[in-house]
C-alpha cells in the first residue's frame, strides 16, 4: 500500500541523503554512499598503528577466511578490485583468439573488458524478460564448438538462474564466471552467488554495499587446481623458497616462477588495512542488504497501483539484494516515452533519475574492438524504457514517498496531455 501521499511533501529540499546534495536536485545520489562505523575506523587505525606487514599478512588471510565462511565458497582471494578478479578468472579460462566467450549484454563494461582483451570473440547473451538478468536459454542457443566460457552477471543484485546456467555449462564442458560485483549476499535457496560457477568476482568499490576504502575485490573459486595458481598469478609469480635454507640469501630472498604456461603474472594485491576493514564490514552486509530490500519493497508497494511501471520479478527462493533500483516505464497507451517521463522527473520534480546501463554492444569501445554485433531482441526492446531512482542504503521514508508520489503525479500529467 502507498503511504499517505501528503507525507511526501515534507521531503527535505536540499539534502535528502543527509550527505550532501548534487546540483539543484531535491533527491540525488549521495556523494558518499556510506558512512563508516566507529569500529570500522578503529580497525583501520589499528593496522596503521600496530600491524607489522602492510600487505599480504594476517588481515588478508583473515578476510579471505571470513569471506569463505560468509559465502560458503571453497576458496577466496582478496584483490584490488573486481575488474582484476574478473581478469584472474579470465586468465584461468585460458581464452585465446578464435575462442568464444558468452557474456550478458546488459552489464557494466568491467564485466567484459578482461575477456575481450584475451582476443576471444565476445558473444552477447540476451536477458530474461521477467528477471532482467541473463537468460540461460539464450546462453544455450549461442553455444558453438568454439565456446569456452560463460560470464554471467547478478546485475542490480538479482541472482541469475544459476542452476540452469550450470546445467548448460556442465553439458558442454564450459567454464562459468559469476560477476557478483553488485550482489554480495544474494542467494538462491540459501546458496550464495559466487559459489555456483567456477569463479565468483565481488567488488568492494565505494559504490557497493560494502567497501574497503573505495577500492577492493574478492575472487572466489571452486576448484583446488585454480586456487593453487591464484596466489602466484595475483602477485607477480612470487613464492617462498622451501623452508630451512641455511644460506637464506642464496640464490635470493624469494623465488619467482611461472604458474600458467605463457601467462605473465600480475600484481592485484589488496593491502592489510583494507582487508581488516573488509572483515569488519562483512559483519554489516546482511543488515545493509535487508535495508536495501526493505526500501525496494516500499517503492514497489507504493507503485503497485501504477500499471505503467514494472519491476524485475523475483523468483521464489531468491534473495535479490537491490544494489540499484531500476524501473521500466510503458507509456505507449498515451503516447509518452521514457524521456518524456524523465524530463518531468528530473527538471520539475528535481529527482536525479538516471539510465544506468546501456547494452555493452552499443558502446563505441566494444564496437571499435570488434564486439558490436548482437542478437539480443529482449534487451533491445526493453532497456530504452528503463530508468533508475537515486539509491543508497538508508533512504528516509519521506524521500521514498516523494519518489513514489512524484512518479505517480508525472504519469498523471503525461496522461492528461
Ligand atoms: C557488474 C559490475 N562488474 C564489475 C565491476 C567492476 O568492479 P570494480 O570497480 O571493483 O573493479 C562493477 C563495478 O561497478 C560492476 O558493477
Amino acid at each position: 500500500m502507498a503511504r499517505d501521499q501528503n507525507e511526501s511533501k515534507t521531503v527535505q529540499t536540499d539534502d535528502a541523503s543527509g550527505r550532501g546534495s548534487v546540483g539543484d536536485f531535491k533527491v540525488s545520489f549521495p556523494a558518499r554512499m556510506r558512512s563508516y562505523k566507529e569500529a570500522e575506523i578503529e580497525v583501520v587505525v589499528d593496522v596503521m598503528r600496530n600491524a607489522e606487514a602492510q600487505t599480504q599478512g594476517q588481515y588478508m588471510r583473515q578476510f579471505q577466511a571470513d569471506f569463505e565462511e560468509y559465502t560458503g565458497a571453497d576458496h577466496a582471494f582478496a584483490v584490488d578490485n573486481c575488474t582484476n578478479a574478473l581478469r584472474l578468472a579470465a586468465m584461468r579460462c585460458e581464452l585465446e583468439p578464435g575462442d568464444e566467450v558468452i557474456i550478458s549484454g546488459y552489464t557494466f563494461c568491467a564485466t567484459a573488458i578482461p575477456y575481450g582483451e584475451t582476443g576471444a570473440q565476445i558473444v552477447w547473451a540476451d536477458i530474461d524478460p521477467d528477471t532482467w538478468v541473463v537468460d540461460p536459454a539464450d546462453i544455450e542457443r549461442k553455444i558453438t564448438d568454439r565456446t569456452k566460457a560463460i560470464v554471467v552477471v547478478h546485475l542490480l543484485g538479482m541472482p541469475v538462474d544459476m542452476p540452469a546456467v550450470m546445467a548448460v555449462a556442465d553439458e558442454h564442458g564450459l567454464r562459468v564466471v559469476e560477476d557478483c560485483a553488485q550482489a554480495p549476499g544474494a542467494q538462491i535457496n540459501g546458496q550464495h552467488v559466487g559459489t555456483f560457477g567456477d569463479f565468483g568476482c565481488f567488488s568492494l568499490h565505494a559504490a557497493k554495499q560494502i567497501t574497503t576504502l573505495g577500492e577492493g575485490g574478492m575472487l572466489t573459486c571452486k576448484f583446488d587446481e585454480d586456487a593453487e595458481l591464484i596466489p602466484g598469478l595475483r602477485h607477480n609469480g612470487a613464492r617462498a623458497y622451501p623452508e630451512g635454507r641455511e644460506r637464506y640469501w642464496d640464490p635470493a630472498m624469494g623465488n619467482v616462477d611461472l604458474d600458467m604456461a605463457g601467462v605473465w603474472p600480475k600484481n592485484f594485491c589488496l593491502g592489510e588495512a583494507q582487508c581488516a576493514l573488509g572483515s569488519e564490514m562483512l559483519k554489516s552486509l546482511d543488515e545493509i542488504n535487508d535495508t536495501l530490500i526493505e526500501q525496494g519493497e516500499k517503492i514497489k508497494a507504493g507503485l503497485a497501483d501504477t500499471p505503467e511501471i514494472s519491476f524485475a520479478q523475483i523468483p521464489a527462493g531468491y534473495r535479490h539484494v537491490f544494489h540499484q533500483f531500476v524501473l521500466h516505464f510503458d507509456g505507449a497507451d498515451f503516447g509518452a516515452t521514457r524521456n518524456d517521463l524523465l524530463d518531468i522527473m528530473a527538471f520539475e520534480k528535481k529527482i536525479r533519475v538516471i539510465v544506468q546501463y546501456h547494452p555493452l554492444y552499443r558502446y563505441p569501445l566494444f564496437q571499435k574492438l570488434g564486439a558490436g554485433e548482437q542478437d539480443c531482441p529482449v534487451l533491445e526492446g526493453w532497456w530504452g524504457d528503463t530508468f533508475s531512482f537515486p539509491w543508497w542504503c538508508g533512504i528516509p521514508d519521506e524521500t521514498i514517498n516523494y519518489l513514489v508520489f512524484s512518479l505517480k503525479e508525472t504519469i498523471a500529467e503525461l496522461k492528461s496531455r
